[in-house]
């Protein structure tokens, strides 16, 4: 069987933890990644600040992908959520810089911080999002594993990807860090 290549377009982007100094930066690129027309920044690069003050942070899942000039494109970050009393991350915000989108930046995040959060020992990571793109990282509709959003109508969207230490009887309510109850 042959391997196929990475796509070359991804070539030279390294995925890494954040490190001290990298703040400003992510905040430029999750700024740039939600721009809305009407919104001089949007909720989402302060959300990773009070994140990153919060209880919830864990460093390990704060990673960043540099690209072949040194300069952060895209950052994702996962923080301390629950189902019930048990521990659960909660994943997001995920942003690549506009210019380096479709190159599989993204792809390189979702991987490199799945992979980071089984590695740990999480159980499963839940998030808001697209069904169109998240399945394809493993993401299911969390109602298939009994697990519920904080607000009904996000049922649609709300998606779990379980991990090697995932225990079905987890189930219920899923809380996110309290950081995400100001956007
Ligand atoms: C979503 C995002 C992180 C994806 O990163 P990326 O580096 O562009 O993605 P990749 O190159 O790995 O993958 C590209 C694929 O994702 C798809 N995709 C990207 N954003 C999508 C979205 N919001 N809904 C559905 N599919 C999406 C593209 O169509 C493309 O699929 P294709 O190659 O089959 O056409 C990036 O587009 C981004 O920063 N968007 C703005 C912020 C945002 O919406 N973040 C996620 C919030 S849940």
């Amino acid at each position: 069987m042959r391997l196929q290549p990475l796509p070359s377009i991804l070539s030279g982007v390294l995925i890494r933890r954040e490190t001290l100094g990298d703040a400003e930066i992510i905040h430029s690129v999750t700024a740039a990644a939600f721009a809305r027309p009407g919104e001089e920044v949007p909720v989402e690069a302060p959300l990773v600040g009070w994140l990153r003050a919060s209880k919830a942070w864990i460093p390990e899942l704060s990673l960043v992908a540099v690209g072949p000039g040194g300069d952060v494109v895209g950052h994702v970050v996962c923080t301390r959520g629950k189902v019930g009393p048990a521990q659960a991350l909660a994943l997001g915000p995920l942003s690549v810089r506009p210019d380096r989108q479709r190159r599989g930046v993204g792809q390189a995040l979702m991987h490199a911080v799945l992979g980071a959060a089984d590695a740990l020992g999480e159980p499963l990571v839940a998030l808001l999002g697209s069904t169109g793109y998240y399945p394809r990282f493993g993401f299911r509709l969390a109602g298939e594993y009994g697990i519920t959003p904080q607000r009904p109508e996000w049922g649609e969207h709300f998606q779990v990807r379980t991990l090697t230490a995932y225990d079905p009887a987890v189930r219920g309510g899923f809380a996110y860090p309290e950081p995400f109850d100001r956007i």
